[in-house]
């Protein structure tokens, strides 16, 4: 599998992959409206935007994303959502994904990663819970899965979190 940047042709495959990934029994899941809200809101960062891609059919199998997110007005990252097509789960797409976007995320500056999540799968990826690092979720009642992965640029910063927009939709 190659990790490269979303492009505008990818938008339809990555749609019905997040679709797939996230279903439930008669429910458009949230994530994909979601999705369509951040795209074209001010937290949207194309660099932090990435698929994976089998080459031998030029097919995208999973997807993630960044956006901008702060700290008490400090500027900080939200990941998700992350989905691997279901056909393709177990297989290290995921990782690859999650250690791509954090990679990128490192290399521009940014300071931190949040995301609400299950901690025995972010873990491997340095994150922990975001109380250690005095940042408290945007939903008071989120602790136990909110947590923060700090990259090079990370000082000490306490506060809450706030998505970018669209996530308070939700
Ligand atoms: C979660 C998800 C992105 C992982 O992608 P993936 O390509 O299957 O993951 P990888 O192959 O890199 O890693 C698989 C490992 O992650 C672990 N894992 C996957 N989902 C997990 C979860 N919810 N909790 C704990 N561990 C999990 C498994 O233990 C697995 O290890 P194993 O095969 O040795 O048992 C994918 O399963 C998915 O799209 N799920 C549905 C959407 C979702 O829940 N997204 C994340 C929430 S934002």
């Amino acid at each position: 599998m190659l990790i490269r940047r979303e492009q505008p042709g990818d938008v339809d495959a990555v749609r019905a992959i997040v679709a797939a990934a996230f279903a439930r029994p008669a429910e458009t899941p949230v994530e994909v409206g979601l999705l369509d809200e951040l795209r074209p809101d001010n937290g949207w960062l194309p660099a932090l935007v990435l698929v994976a891609v089998e080459p031998s059919a030029e097919e995208v199998i999973g997807h993630v994303v960044c956006t901008r997110g702060s700290v008490d007005g400090s500027p900080a990252l939200g990941l998700g959502p992350l989905a691997v097509r279901p056909d393709r789960q177990r297989r290290g797409v995921g990782t690859a994904l999650m250690h791509a976007v954090l990679g990128a995320a490192d290399a521009l500056g940014e300071p931190l990663v949040a995301l609400l999540g299950e901690p025995a799968y972010y873990g491997r990826f340095g994150f922990r819970a975001s109380l250690e690092y005095d940042i408290l979720p945007p939903e008071r009642n989120w602790q136990e899965y909110f947590q923060v992965r700090p990259l090079s640029a990370y000082r000490p910063l306490g506060g809450t979190f706030a998505y970018a927009e669209p996530f308070n939709r939700l």
